[in-house]
């Protein structure tokens, strides 16, 4: 039998396929859900400190196979209303990541602690939405290290930092939240992006600009993961067009410890079994015991 089992930043996963932050992770039964599905973590919405309407529509376009552009605008009902779906997700039996956001470090370790006293397993930090204002904290490395120092004075958990391409250099995004404590990073966040009309102009969706998500983006992922694997010595999960077993295997390759899928999860929660069946496969047809012997084997 093959080890699927991983261990991330002080987290126990049964496999290392996690529910990424945004698509389904807005109640606490669609993350029971996931973790029914075979997820072996689910990684929440990305909550702040109050509630917060979003942008208006359009809010999301498929402008390639596979491939989208969002600008939701980090809706969420705040910390306060959302412990009650952190509660209820704690049911699926797997870890829960509480996905936080903030204006300033005070504000990401607020609603950390309250992640935490609410049952929260680890929390990710999202420093980088690419279409809101809070999102830009991350061109700052600077501001990076205040934000997680911040919030790891405060919570005992895990602490993991969600970062994007959409800076000159994500490993210096990567060696900041490094050096400021973080237990692990997860890359990438949607890259910003914009989709214009020919007929009306303009620009599609509200807000003008968004985030692209998935199978565009596997490439760009992958290259992340690759330099922070070789740079931080903390874990690197792996997210960005993962919708097959050989796009999450490419992750670990080059360095993931885990990956996540959000997308992929337009074609169903189907998708977590497959995946978690196809690496299986993949280890036992190349002859590999645990799964950990490949997690960054592309580097020798
Ligand atoms: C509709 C939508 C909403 C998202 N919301 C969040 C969010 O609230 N917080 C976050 O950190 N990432 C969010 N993401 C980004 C995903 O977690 C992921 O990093 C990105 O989509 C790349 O993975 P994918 O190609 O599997 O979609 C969102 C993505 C989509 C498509």
């Amino acid at each position: 039998m093959v080890r699927l089992e991983v261990e991330v930043g002080g987290l126990r996963l049964r496999n290392p396929v996690m529910l990424a932050s945004g698509v389904v992770g807005v109640t606490g039964k669609l993350m029971m859900r996931a973790a029914e599905a075979g997820a072996g973590a689910v990684v929440t919405k990305s909550v702040g400190p109050e509630r917060r309407a979003g942008y208006g529509n359009p809010t999301m376009v498929e402008v390639l196979p596979e491939s989208y552009i969002n600008c939701m605008g980090l809706p969420n009902p705040g910390i306060d209303e959302f412990t009650e779906e952190i509660r209820v997700a704690k049911r699926g039996g797997v870890p829960v990541i509480v996905s936080v956001f903030g204006g300033s470090p005070e504000e990401f370790a607020v609603v950390a602690e309250k992640a935490e006293d609410a049952g929260a397993d680890a929390v990710e930090l999202n420093v980088s939405c690419p279409h809101t204002e809070v999102g830009v904290l991350e061109r700052e490395p600077r501001v990076v290290r205040q934000v997680v120092e911040a919030v790891k004075k405060r919570v005992g958990v895990p602490v993991f930092v969600k970062l994007s391409s959409n800076v000159t250099s994500i490993v210096e995004a990567g060696r900041a939240a490094e050096e400021a404590g973080a237990d692990a990073v997860t890359a990438i966040n949607t890259v910003r992006a914009m989709v214009i009309d020919v007929e009306t102009c303009r620009p599609i969706l509200s807000n003008r600009f968004g985030g692209l998500s998935g199978a565009a983006i596997k490439p760009i992922a992958v290259r992340c993961v690759y330099e922070l694997y070789e740079a931080l010595k903390i874990p690197v999960i792996g997210v960005g067009g993962i919708f097959s077993w050989a796009d999450a295997v490419e992750h670990i390759l080059a360095g993931a410890s885990a990956i996540q899928v959000a997308t992929a999860l337009t074609k169903g929660f189907s998708v977590f079994k497959e995946l978690v069946d196809g690496i299986r496969a993949y280890l036992e047809r190349k002859g590999f015991k645990d799964i950990r012997e490949v997690v960054g084997a592309a580097h020798v």
